[in-house]
């Protein structure tokens, strides 16, 4: 069956495990996605959360493979540093994800359908707490759902447009993976979306001259002459996809790897862009609408090459050099 779209779309089984008394406890399986919180939880009057996304995919002999959770692990640690929250072992971690997959193993969508299981692995302050302050009791949750496409289905283009908000602040919270900045991306997104975009794209907080990244997304851009740039901002996600991306780009396809700022007037000289994630996997960019002007890409050859070695990988149908996918 084709699962349409990045939508909740059900599971068997979640995992939580709990922090309580300056220990994290080893956590249980259950069939529910509810679970009783104070009103005056941390997390949800304060925000204290962080979260993760990666993906299982089923492969043309029935396996099912993670890719690279060990990087999600020690993205969330950072994103716990920075929260306050005591950070999740990476033992507990990726001891989670695996019961996770395997108790909604059933729900891996086909390999032939080209949907993956989408996992997403958080972490949330729950003691009641009126002032503002760290909790100190906190839940660490792991749910999983199948998944389709994030914006269009199959390899098609999208288009963005800048937008006068920021998702975050230049020493703020970009780096990190927490419920803040997706709230701060709603109403621009939603500002996008009427006017008739599929997604906005942010500028660098301070200047707003340069590219930083979609509310989902980092932007990676193909020159004429083989490079592969993508911007260098402290307000951006460190993507586990783009940095996966740029080793298979240097490995595969000889490409020079280049970190910098992308000021937004330079995006005529691009030959390709894409927005790359876990959840959007590689999506061509056909057109950036800034403030009248249009900057408009016709070729995703490249992009492309990058989207079959990546999905390569991640279905078991290229062989992972890298050390990347774990069998479960
Ligand atoms: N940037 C933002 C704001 C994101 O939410 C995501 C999604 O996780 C990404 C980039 C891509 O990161 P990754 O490739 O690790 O999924
Ligand atoms: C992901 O790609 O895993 C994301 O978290 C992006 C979005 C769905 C929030």
């Amino acid at each position: 069956m084709k699962i349409e779209g990045f939508k909740y779309h059900g599971t068997n089984q979640a995992f939580y495990a709990t922090y309580k008394d300056g220990a994290w406890d080893e956590g249980v399986m259950s069939d529910s996605i509810f679970f009783e919180i104070s009103s005056v939880a941390v997390a949800l009057q304060y925000g204290q959360s962080v979260f993760e996304g990666l993906k299982a995919y089923r492969t043309k002999n029935n396996d099912v493979l993670l890719f690279r959770p060990d990087a999600n692990a020690k993205r969330l640690k950072g994103s716990c540093e920075r929260l306050l929250i005591p950070p999740v072992p990476e033992e507990l971690f990726i001891k989670a994800i695996k019961q996770v997959v395997d108790a909604n193993r059933d729900l891996v969508p086909s390999y032939e359908s080209k949907g993956s299981l989408y996992i997403r692995p958080f972490v949330i302050g729950t003691e009641t707490v009126m002032g503002v302050r760290s909790a100190n009791e906190f839940l660490f949750g792991v749910i999983a759902t199948p998944v389709g496409s994030y914006f269009k289905d199959g390899f098609n283009p999208i288009s963005l447009t800048t937008t006068p908000y920021d998702r975050a602040a230049p020493n703020g919270l970009g780096h990190v993976k927490t419920g803040a900045n997706y709230a701060a991306s709603l109403y621009p997104k939603h500002l996008a979306k009427q006017k008739g975009f599929d997604d906005c794209l942010y500028l660098d907080p301070k200047t707003h001259t340069k590219v930083d990244e979609t509310g989902a997304t980092n932007i990676i851009a193909i020159t004429k002459d083989n490079q592969f740039v993508t911007p260098q901002s402290k307000s951006i996600l460190p993507s586990i996809t783009n940095q996966s991306l740029q080793m298979i780009a240097k490995k595969y396809l000889g490409m020079d790897v280049i970190h910098r700022d992308i000021p937004l007037h330079e995006l005529k000289d691009f030959e390709e862009i894409g927005a790359c994630g876990t959840a959007a996997v590689i999506t061509p960019i056909s057109r950036i609408h800034h403030e009248g002007e249009e900057f408009t890409f016709e070729s995703y050859e490249k992009l492309h090459k990058l989207y079959d070695l990546l999905q390569g990988i991640q279905y078991g149908d290229v062989k992972d050099e890298f050390g990347w996918v774990i069998k479960v």
